[in-house]
């Protein structure tokens, strides 16, 4: 006689709490952590991860942070007619956006913004740790000319003290930028570096992949995925 098959496991929710820690600034939104994005999330962590699977994985969850960086611009009504000959009361982007990476591992998420906006405008900033005041400071930078009018796409991978991305938004906001027009994309963000960035741009919307535990003694993101922009740009 053959024994009974034991039912199959309940199925697994996809969607949990958006925030691991409940307790997250109302400026900061998390991808939803389904299983697939911790899929994702443990290829790029693995430090034995080749650097094309690094590249081709990441670029994944990339793609997805803009797609949600872009459900927080606003929309107007827009009427088009069909082929049909009817008429179809839709939306449209109420503005225009830019790109803004901090290179160098911003530079990364720029194809991410370029395969979802066709012909976006990028800008670029260089921050770097100043040696003699240990402050970031500001080397280069380069806006579209019309940026005060525009939505920024603010790009940079790693947010961990948050010293980088708040020089930035000093430098966008030096550009006529305000803050309620920037949103900040990152893949990673330690927890005390999200508490800075948004106790003082508490405007900026960020969008973050994942919050991990915290920082090392060397500013490097727990668990995290080490430099960034070494594992995507060097063998
Ligand atoms: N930048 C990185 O690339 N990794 C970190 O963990 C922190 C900053």
């Amino acid at each position: 006689m053959s024994t009974p098959c034991p039912p199959p496991p309940p199925p697994q929710p996809s969607l949990q709490p958006n925030s691991p820690k409940g307790d997250l600034p109302p400026s900061v939104f998390t991808l939803p952590r389904t299983a697939q994005l911790e899929a994702l999330f443990t290829i790029i962590r693995d430090k034995d991860t080749p650097r094309g699977d690094f590249i081709f994985y990441s670029d994944r969850i990339i793609r997805l942070l803009v797609e949600e960086g872009l459900n927080h611009l606003p929309v107007i009504t827009k009427t088009v007619v069909t082929p049909t000959g009817s008429t179809y009361e839709g939306v449209g982007f109420e503005g225009k956006i830019c790109g803004v990476s901090i290179l160098r591992a911003g530079e990364a998420m720029e194809a991410g913004l370029r395969e979802v906006c066709r012909s976006v405008r990028i800008g670029k900033i260089l921050i770097q740790r100043d040696e003699e005041t240990a402050l970031p400071k500001l080397f280069y930078s380069k806006f579209p000319p019309d940026i005060a009018r525009r939505y920024v796409l603010l790009l940079d991978p790693m947010l961990a003290t948050g010293g980088s991305a708040m020089k930035a938004i000093q430098v966008l906001k030096e550009n006529q930028v305000p803050e309620e027009r920037i949103i900040f994309i990152n893949l990673i963000a330690s927890p005390e570096g999200l508490k800075t960035f948004c106790g003082t741009h508490p405007l900026v919307k960020v969008i973050t992949g994942w919050i991990d535990q915290g920082l090392n003694e060397k500013a490097f993101i727990i668990p995290g995925l080490g430099d960034f922009g070494e594992r995507r740009y060097c063998e």
